[in-house]
């Protein structure tokens, strides 16, 4: 039995979460409009984030590191993992059987038209790999949502804040100061983030990858921190520089869904020369 709360999922597919994110950044939207996020969240997506504020604590978050982190779940090759989460069925989609593929292909192809760097097309193509999580059976708030850091007082800058409320570190004072757990400016390396997708991935990938993508892939969901600036008094000299990374990913990662559909069978021979270039036959997830 779990302690947290296992509710229905509210999201149809997981990339319902991303589709709303995509919304409420979508191009020449105002400040003003920015603020009013709730106008593109669907019922479906607001149970969502209560589901997510109310569950991720800093001991949930402790304990799915020391369950992941170690990487002893299984052991894919990089078109395994590729293939494995396409098994992830999307009921929102039922005209494609590439639905979770296509979002990563779209996003490295959009890096490869712009001629980024072989290791950016492979950061591309990789970062949502972590929601294989689903498959383990995790539920969708621990996986999918944006990311904040746990252990310390929640940024406003964070969707639906009310959320918060019903969240268990409410109740204990340590967590709810500025800086919580954590001293000023300490780097991000030192802070837990609420559990998901990018920190996985980050970990499954990072002795194969430069250090430019390892932020890419770990904070790509902090949207707090890349779109709103907040939590820079955790962050140090070095992640302020790294997060221009970030910043130069997420354009790609939002705004390249809706363009071609990539045909794999065109591109698979360029993927796989890249994947070689980098990863090992198989990777320890
Ligand atoms: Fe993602
Ligand atoms: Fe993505």
């Amino acid at each position: 039995m779990h302690a947290y709360e296992v509710a229905t999922e509210p999201l149809k597919s997981v990339d319902d979460w991303d589709d709303y994110v995509a919304a409420r950044y979508k191009k020449g939207k105002s400040e003003e409009e920015f603020r009013n996020y709730k106008a593109d969240a669907n019922p479906g997506v607001t149970e969502f984030y209560r589901q997510n504020h109310a569950n991720q604590t800093l001991d949930f978050v402790l304990a799915k590191e020391a369950e992941y982190l170690p990487l002893r779940r299984r052991k894919m090759g990089m078109w395994e993992a590729l293939d494995y989460l396409n098994t992830l069925v999307d009921d929102s989609d039922p005209d494609t059987d590439l639905s979770q593929i296509e979002h990563l292909l779209q996003t490295s192809e959009a890096m490869r038209q712009d001629g980024q760097p072989r290791w950016m097309v492979l950061a591309g193509l990789t970062h949502d790999l972590g929601k294989v999580l689903c498959l383990y059976g995790e539920p969708q708030w621990a996986v999918v949502g944006d990311t904040f850091p746990v252990g310390c007082a929640w940024s406003s800058e964070i969707v639906f804040p009310e959320f918060f409320a019903a969240n268990p570190d409410r109740n204990v004072p340590e967590y709810q100061t500025l800086y919580g757990i954590y001293e000023p400016s300490c780097g991000l390396d030192k802070v837990h983030m609420s559990w998901g997708h990018d920190e996985y991935i980050y970990r499954v990938t990072k002795d194969y990858l430069p250090e430019p993508a390892h932020y890419m892939l770990r904070y790509h969901s902090f949207y707090p921190a890349h779109r709103h600036g907040a939590y820079r008094h955790l962050m140090n000299q070095h992640d302020v520089k790294m997060f221009e990374w970030v910043n130069k990913f997420n354009p790609y990662d939002l705004y390249s869904k809706g363009g071609a559909r990539p045909k794999l069978s065109e591109v698979k021979p360029y993927y796989e020369d890249l994947i070689a270039e980098f990863y090992p036959a198989e990777l320890q997830f």
